[in-house]
């Protein structure tokens, strides 16, 4: 074979993430072009976006403004440091982004992905018990069940047991609440599920088996997103930021799906009104149109670390990547944050709630739908597993979906939606009809 013929014939080299590679390179679905609400197969056919990518390109694909701005950008300035040196749009993103932010999360530290976003959060946080004092805090408390990426801490505070067991012993010191997902109370609750909220009192169990005083932080999605759409039960937040409060405990909104108007909100801490200490962020901060990531830090951890350092000159974390703050991804960020508002996408999304939560509860009573959830914009139709092969019937349904011309975002059995913001009620129609034929067809 040629080598010409190798490099754009062969599926072998590239080892894709999170997928079955043997199943894929198969039968690829390739995608060779986006617009708006629709990617582009290589076969020619317009595929539904119904999952924002994955979760994250909320302005929709394409945007003229995001692309001009990132082609400007490239041309101006490609990079620059942020060790020591820095470019301007970096501190403009982040002074336009603590400006948005709830409360005093008047900070930002730039990463590059969500997971990044978690370790640098973890990390603080750790930095933070050290630099007030109390350096014996160094347990993390995550949930079960949980999604914070794929980096060691990630994994570790998170609960997802295939992205777990494979990988030793991770971070030691680590305990987890119990996730809040009770289908025998709670199966086809609209919003959030009026159960649960007593859940939140096993951090005082956690507590008291641990001492408050080993305890760094917990951290928690405010909505469980990647395991399949978990709303949190009514005043289980407040109950969680009530109970970390007393302890000295920072409370940690892993936010990289719920923030950038996925509730119809800046941040899902402004929807649930509970202010957290820290927040991680990515997705939506660029509209996935390049990789980015934020983590915003209340002020009084933020001085917190400033007023611990030994004098001006002292570098006060020892931390940083070397593209956090890349003039790429501030230019289509910033050009992000003027799409969302110009065309007021975070209240269009809001009013869409009530017909995307209509549409998707019409899944109730298809083949094997044993659950929907929903909140804001995003949702999930929830199969039955086939006996003994989990997973089987949600990857069939993706695949099925496929061919009938949407990008279903398929976990375990779990089909979950998160349409880009610039969703109109007839593509959300369309992605209904095509899992209702997907369903039908796979049972
Ligand atoms: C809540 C949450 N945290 C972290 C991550 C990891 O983000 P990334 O894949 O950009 O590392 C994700 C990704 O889905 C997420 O949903």
């Amino acid at each position: 074979m040629l080598k010409q013929e190798l490099a754009t014939n062969n599926l072998d080299a590239f080892w894709m993430p999170f997928t079955a590679n043997r199943d894929f390179k198969k039968n690829p679905r390739m995608l060779v072009g986006a617009k708006g609400m629709y990617l582009k197969a290589q076969d020619g056919r317009d595929i539904l976006d119904t999952s924002a990518g994955l979760w994250c390109c909320n302005a929709g694909h394409g945007h003229p403004k995001v692309v001009e701005a990132i082609q400007r950008q490239a041309a101006e300035l490609d990079f620059a440091p942020t060790f020591q040196w820095g470019h301007p749009k970096a501190f403009e993103f982040a002074a336009r982004l603590a400006a948005e932010a709830p409360g005093d999360l008047d900070h930002v530290f730039f990463t590059n992905s969500g997971s990044e976003s978690v370790d640098t959060a973890l990390k603080i946080a750790l930095a933070y018990q050290r630099a007030r004092g109390e350096g014996t805090r160094t347990r993390l408390i995550g949930r079960e069940r949980g999604y914070h990426g794929v980096g060691f801490g990630g994994i570790s505070v998170g609960g997802m047991v295939k992205n777990r067991m494979w990988f030793g012993a991770l971070l030691a010191g680590v305990d987890h609440l119990p996730h809040t997902l009770n289908l025998e109370h709670n199966a086809f609750t609209k919003g959030q599920p009026e159960w649960g909220a007593h859940l939140a009192d096993d951090l005082e169990r956690i507590i008291a088996l641990h001492d408050a005083s080993t305890i760094a932080a917990v951290i928690v999605e405010p909505v469980a997103g990647s395991i399949g759409v978990y709303p949190p039960p009514v005043g289980y937040l407040q109950r969680l930021r009530e109970i970390t409060e007393k302890h000295g405990i920072l409370l940690i909104f892993d936010e990289v799906i719920t923030a950038y108007g996925r509730l119809g909100k800046f941040m899902g801490s402004e929807y649930f009104g509970v202010l957290p200490d820290i927040v991680t962020t990515a997705k939506g901060l660029t509209s996935a149109a390049v990789p980015m990531g934020a983590v915003f830090a209340r002020k009084g951890v933020y001085d917190t670390l400033m007023g611990a350092a030994a004098g001006e000159r002292a570098i006060e974390l020892f931390h940083g990547y070397t593209y956090s703050g890349h003039p790429l991804a501030c230019a289509a960020g910033l050009a992000v944050l003027d799409v969302y508002k110009e065309e007021d996408l975070f209240a269009r999304s809001a009013r869409l709630h009530g017909h995307f939560e209509d549409a998707i509860h019409s899944l109730k009573g298809e083949p094997n739908v044993i659950d929907v959830r929903n909140i804001g914009l995003m949702g999930t139709i929830e199969l039955s597993p086939r006996p003994g092969k989990p997973g089987e019937r949600g990857y069939d349904a993706m695949v099925e979906g496929f061919d009938r011309g949407a990008m279903l975002r398929v976990s375990g059995d779990s089909i979950a939606l998160s349409p880009p913001l610039i969703t109109e009620a007839k593509h959300i129609d369309e992605a209904v009809e095509i899992i209702r034929g997907s369903l039908r067809a796979v049972v």
